[in-house]
């Protein structure tokens, strides 16, 4: 079977880590969200993707080549400019064929049955299905209320809670009969959303909503990207964690160095040749990149921290995310989903909370940054 993946947006709400790596190549303990999203697709039988990329396009090219190390055949397909959602699967078009595709968002952390899902399609005859997920506020996305048969009634977009029907939001993962981009305008910014769902219902073509109390995660927003972190470690969702695992929930990569002082609370994964230095503590929570550095006295608890970063003697990091090669001196202070991008140096004394984002390749001397709590 064959699947479109889009991964060609800017990813900007997850903006400084974004501006070096894609949103679906970042990291989602220790391995690329994409990763793990072409392998779920795999173990459901889909033997061909199609990427259809746009920002920072080498990115995946130099990461999956082909697709062999997966076992999928991967085709990449670079768009010049956005094309949006239902855009970029029209110009891909011609790779898709005459049977029913599936088609994802590239951001999405999620356990879905997509033979359930293929077979509920052919089932229902359907043109289009689209998955849904039940959220606790319907209010922030498009809410997809559904006849009793499946069919789908009405798309109604950010509704007003006297609009809210159904909690039953579209998840971003289609499958769709390719004939239906015939009637998409080619190198034209198009959205599936906003613009061919509507318009097919109008058409009175056959779309079916697939609800699904699956595990279901947008990684938008940097809360979201530390919050499938937890979701992983507290096995709210299943996905292999790599490494040998040395205690209950503790998986260490090869050549990990712990001091006998220091302390690891699970659940926490540790990259391959990451040191941690006395009377350190990381976890719970937690999940460091590969040579990652951890020195002595540090606390670590509830964050992510990216390839070879250099966390210094006596710092706190706490619900946070620092980002690749980034180096802080000590007593830095790291909280309250403050994101750090690459290659940042921060000196000694500095704090970062209240969901500050400090962009790639800046440095910062010693004690410039501090909040202060006013009432
Ligand atoms: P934000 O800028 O933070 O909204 O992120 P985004 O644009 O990367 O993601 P959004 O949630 O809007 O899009 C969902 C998925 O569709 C993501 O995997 C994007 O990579 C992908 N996507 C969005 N727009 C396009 C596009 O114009 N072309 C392609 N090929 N993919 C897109």
């Amino acid at each position: 079977m064959r699947a479109v993946m889009l991964v060609g947006g800017f990813g900007t709400r997850l903006r400084p880590l974004t501006i070096t790596t894609p949103k679906p190549m970042l990291p989602i303990v220790n391995v690329p969200l994409l990763e793990l999203e072409l392998l779920h697709l795999k173990d459901y039988g889909v033997d061909e993707v199609i990427l259809s990329t746009g920002y920072l396009p080498d990115v995946f090219d130099e990461y999956f080549g082909d697709g062999s190390r997966l076992g999928i055949r991967l085709i990449h397909i670079t768009e010049q400019e956005p094309l949006g959602t239902c855009g970029a699967v029209k110009n891909v078009e011609k790779f898709l064929g005459d049977d029913p595709v599936i088609v994802c968002n590239g951001d999405i952390l999620t356990d879905l049955d997509i033979s359930a899902l293929v077979s509920y399609h052919n089932e229902k005859k359907a043109t289009v299905t689209i998955t849904l997920t039940p959220v606790e506020d319907p209010t922030a996305y498009g809410l997809v209320p559904l006849e009793p048969d499946g069919r789908i009634k009405e798309f109604v977009e950010k509704p007003s809670w006297d609009q809210v029907v159904t909690n039953l939001i579209n998840a971003g993962t289609y499958v769709i009969d390719p004939e239906v981009f015939k009637q998409v305008p080619p190198g034209q910014n198009y959205s599936f959303e906003r613009e061919l769902f509507p318009r097919l219902l109008k058409q009175g073509v056959p779309m079916y909503g697939f609800p699904s109390d699956c595990y279901w995660l947008d990684l938008g927003t940097p809360a979201k990207y530390l919050k499938a972190h937890h979701d992983i470690m507290e096995r709210k969702i299943e996905i292999p964690l790599r490494g040998n695992e040395i205690s209950e929930m503790v998986f260490c990569g090869e050549g990990v160095k712990i001091d006998k002082t220091a302390r690891i609370n699970p659940p926490c994964v540790l990259g391959d040749r990451v040191r941690i230095a006395s009377h350190a503590s990381v976890g719970s929570l937690c999940c460091l990149g590969n040579d990652v550095v951890v020195e002595e006295g540090a606390n670590i608890e509830g964050s992510v921290i990216l390839d070879r970063a250099k966390i210094g003697k006596d710092c706190i990091i706490e619900s946070a995310i620092v980002g690749k090669n980034t180096v802080l001196g000590p007593r830095v202070h790291v909280a309250e989903v403050a994101v750090l991008g690459d290659n940042i140096v921060a000196e000694e004394d500095n704090e970062f909370r209240h969901g500050i984002r400090v962009w790639p390749s800046t440095r910062i001397e010693a004690g410039k940054i501090r909040f202060y709590r006013t009432g």
